[in-house]
């Protein structure tokens, strides 16, 4: 099968076409046809950085003959002889096996089908591909660990972008009042899904305009590591602060609850034991066409590169979806 390989850690042009033999399964695995890939921030991370990559593939060389990805949409065409949820011809879609070897930029992958949820029918592997890790992570931000809840006004900060179009999604979803923060270019998109109102990063003070918010989803890390110091104060007393990409020190945890009564907590997306339903809920609502996947690009399989020079931007709207 072709599979887009990393010959060596570095730049996107290092992602190349190879053959590779197709995977076997496990028994709780199935093996999916892939139609749809999406990348994530993530994977450019890991593809420039050596000591990410030793961990992940247990690689030790100077050259890592190893695929990336975890998000992928498609169809069943084996199942291991566990699986029960799944049989061959099921369109199913899911971010699986992260932050391990998931190998998801391949004709092929062998998928856990926990980590698997039935494609809707109208929906396309596109847009399904889409709604994996970038969703989850919202989702699970939002609603598991920031109880998210009918009324709260909730800050969404890099609101164009793969997280947070499902972020101000899921928002409206559970009746939230929501402020998306993205740069100019991306208001009309970022209002068009739903925000009730919008703040442009790069001419507005956001914690000026907001101080009273309920929640703050906060994806963005600035060099002088200050932006969840600037999201604290966007937070009224009792609020949340989701920090998605600076591990909080100990101390701001204490003293943001000291001082002003707000929790931090931070957000790591797993596969944990919600995945399923969490999963299942987002593929109703894109079914039902409440929740939709923004696709900013589709590049065929061969200009993955592309997708990872474009993603390491960190100014994507929406998602970028790759097609072997
Ligand atoms: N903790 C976790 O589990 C987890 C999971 C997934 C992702 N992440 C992280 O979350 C971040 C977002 O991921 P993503 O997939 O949504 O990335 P993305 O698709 O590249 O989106 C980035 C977004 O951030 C916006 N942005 C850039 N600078 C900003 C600023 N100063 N203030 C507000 N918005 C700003 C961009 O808007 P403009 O284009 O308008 O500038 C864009 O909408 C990444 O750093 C990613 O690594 C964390």
């Amino acid at each position: 099968m072709k599979a887009i390989i990393l010959k060596e850690v570095g730049e996107a042009e290092n992602l190349i076409l190879a053959d590779v033999p197709v995977p076997s399964i496990a028994e709780n695995e199935v093996l999916v046809q892939v139609k749809a890939i999406s990348v994530n921030p993530v994977d450019a991370y890991v593809r420039r950085n050596k000591p990410y990559l030793d961990v992940i593939y247990q690689t030790t060389g100077a050259e890592h003959h190893v695929i990336l990805g975890w998000d992928v949409a498609g169809v069943v065409t084996e199942t291991g002889k566990n699986v029960t949820k799944f049989k061959a011809g099921d369109d199913v879609f899911g971010n699986f096996k992260f932050i391990g070897q998931a190998n998801a930029y391949a004709e092929y992958v062998a998928a856990p089908e926990k980590e698997l949820v039935l494609k809707p029918a109208n929906v396309s592997f596109e847009a399904a591909a889409g709604a994996t890790m970038a969703a989850m992570t919202a989702w699970q931000s939002l609603v598991n660990i920031g109880k998210i809840k009918k009324g709260d006004k909730v800050l969404i900060h890099g609101a164009s972008g793969g997280v947070g179009h499902y972020a101000v999604q899921f928002a409206k979803h559970f009746g939230a009042y929501v402020v998306g923060v993205s740069s100019a270019e991306n208001r009309d998109f970022v209002l068009g899904l739903g925000a009730d109102e919008f703040i442009d990063y790069k001419t507005q003070v956001f914690e000026e305009l907001v101080t009273d918010a309920d929640i703050v989803h906060d994806t963005v890390w600035t060099e002088d590591d200050k932006h969840i110091e600037r999201s604290l104060k966007a937070l009224k007393p009792g609020g949340t602060l989701l920090s998605l990409i600076v591990y909080p020190e100990p101390e701001f945890i204490e003293r943001a609850l000291r001082e002003k009564n707000v929790n931090v907590l931070r957000v790591n997306v797993t596969p944990n034991e919600n995945y399923e339903e969490n999963m299942a809920y987002v593929a109703r609502l894109l079914a039902s066409g409440e929740v939709k996947t923004h696709i900013s690009h589709v590049f065929p399989f061969e200009e993955m590169y592309k997708a990872h020079a474009l993603i390491q931007t960190k100014n994507t709207v929406g998602k970028i979806i790759v097609v072997p």
